[in-house]
């Protein structure tokens, strides 16, 4: 009998100590009608409602009652033994009621009580929370809908501005479907990529120096430099120092040694133009390049080793200048190794429907004019004549004609080939024949050169791709010839 005393006490004393320390809220109350035990849990949060302490308490007693009304309605209910929620306040309760068997059989009631306001708050931030973040994302969503759409308008507009430039013009194309121009554009890619020495022949506008860009965008060497030169716009002593390079004291003002342009362009291309125009003294220069791949600076006498491609071009014929010994053999040799002629324009009309329809599109883009008809009349004109400045005289005339439509069409009104002599005579006339005394004939020469581009300029109203066609000269030697004779076209309109 001791020993189950002792049994009892020792199970008490165990579930007390246990109760004491869970952090759960737990209280016994007598059924609904008073509360006989709380842990220190509750305690802490109801403050003590045990019946012993209620004492007439008033703000007690109506809390007990308030908790005793939860455990009769969940009796009532019959919701014992089940996890239930309920507000207590400001509070919010989870709980469980569970029967307890009393010492003495008296019916008593476990009330497990965990407060889960913290919780709850927790979980209504989390779901504010989730809502700001459906807003955001849904703002997120939208602006990405309306960014895709500009997008979509973006590109729709790309590609019209694709269609359009398809259109335009492709500057620096070589224009033309008759056969003799696909076979010189298949000869261009074939020779781009070696190293050799090429010569562009062809009559004055037939496209040389177009070509001769070609043969260098398209060779291995397109992204080293290019340098062009006009073997006839610089003299003699200055070509060669200027090609070459000089020692120091070569001649009166070189008081430093100089680098020339071959050497600076090395592994690079050079293109000479107007080569048939070179002097003797700089053609054995030339030959010594293009024979041992090196150069002697002015003045000096030890070779330098370089590497340039030459593309060398002209409109006279090198092989009678060779006959008539104006242009030496060897070289001509070295520099036809592939030559690469262009016929004229008169020869390969089948070209001019496409040039004069490149061209149209050219100017009218240039001049922001409409021009979207070309009448077959107009065409028929244009493939009888001859074409003596070829392609660039074309081009010419289309600019022109395109200038001086008034509508979307060209007619045979803004078409000419004019040839007009000068017609605003020099006041006062000059006789060049009394005045040579003590001049050279260069100095006299250069004074009539000027005479005439002046005279033509001015007919053509300073336009210099006019003058440059009527005077059949190539567009760079004449800016060079203006820039000596310090003339300005735009003071000539
Ligand atoms: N096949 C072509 N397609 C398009 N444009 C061309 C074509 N041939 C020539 N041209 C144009 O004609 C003009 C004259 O060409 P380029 O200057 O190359 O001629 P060139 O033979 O070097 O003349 P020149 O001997 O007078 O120096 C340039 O504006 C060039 O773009
Ligand atoms: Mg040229």
């Amino acid at each position: 009998m001791k020993g189950t005393r002792q049994d009892i006490e020792r199970l008490i004393s165990n579930q007390k100590s246990l109760l004491e320390t869970i952090p759960e809220m737990v209280l016994l109350t007598k059924e609904s009608d008073w509360v006989e035990y709380m842990n220190p849990s509750a305690k802490h949060f109801f403050g003590d409602l045990c019946r012993q302490v209620l004492n007439g308490d008033p703000a007690r007693q109506s809390k007990a009652s308030a908790l005793l009304q939860i455990v009769a309605q969940t009796i009532e209910n019959n919701h014992v033994g089940g996890t239930l929620e309920t507000t207590f306040g400001q509070s919010h309760l989870e709980y469980t009621l569970a029967p307890f068997k009393g010492y003495k059989g008296d019916p008593l009631y476990w009330f497990f009580i965990r407060d889960l306001t913290e919780h709850k708050k927790h979980l209504e931030e989390l779901s504010l929370f989730h809502n700001s973040i459906e807003t955001i994302l849904s703002h997120k969503i939208n602006e990405l809908k309306e960014s895709e759409r500009t997008r979509q308008k973006l590109a729709s507009e790309l590609n019209s501005l694709k269609e359009h430039l398809k259109e335009q013009p492709a500057e620096g194309k070589m224009i033309g479907s008759s056969r003799a121009l696909s076979e010189l554009r298949n000869m261009v890619f074939q020779v781009a990529k070696s190293d050799a020495t090429i010569l562009i022949t062809g009559e004055s506008g037939t496209g040389k120096e177009l070509v001769a860009n070609l043969l260098r965008e398209s060779s291995n060497r397109n992204n080293t430099p290019f340098l062009k030169i006009n073997c006839n716009t610089i003299n003699d002593s200055l070509l060669e120092s200027d090609l070459f390079g000089h020692e120091k004291g070569a001649f009166t003002g070189a008081d430093s040694k100089r680098k020339g342009k071959f050497e600076v362009v090395d592994g690079g291309t050079i293109f000479l133009d107007e080569i048939g125009d070179i002097s003797p003294r700089m053609q054995a220069a030339l030959l010594r390049v293009l024979q041992d791949g090196d150069i002697i600076r002015v003045g000096g006498n030890t070779p330098t080793k370089i590497d340039v491609r030459i593309i060398a071009a002209t409109n006279l014929d090198l092989a009678s200048m060779v006959q008539k010994g104006t242009f030496r053999l060897d070289l001509y040799y070295r520099l036809n190794i592939i030559n690469i002629s262009i016929p004229p324009l008169r020869e390969r009309k089948e070209d001019i429907v496409d040039l004069t329809t490149h061209f149209v599109r050219k100017y009218r883009h240039a001049f922001k004019k409409e021009i979207n008809f070309l009448p077959q009349s107009i065409l028929d004109r244009l493939l009888l004549h001859d074409w003596p400045g070829n392609v660039r005289e074309l081009e010419n005339v289309i600019q022109r004609a395109v200038l001086m439509a008034k509508n979307n069409i060209i007619t045979e009104n803004e078409l000419f080939f004019d040839n007009a002599p000068c017609n605003k005579p020099q006041t006062p006339q000059k006789n060049y024949l009394q005045r040579i005394d003590g001049r050279t004939l260069k100095d006299i020469v250069a004074e009539i050169e000027k005479d005439i581009i002046l005279c033509v300029l001015e007919k053509n109203h300073g336009n210099v791709p006019h003058t440059v066609l009527q005077l059949d000269i190539g567009k760079t030697a004449f800016y060079d010839k203006m820039k000596r004779h310090s003339i300005s076209p735009k003071t000539l309109k």
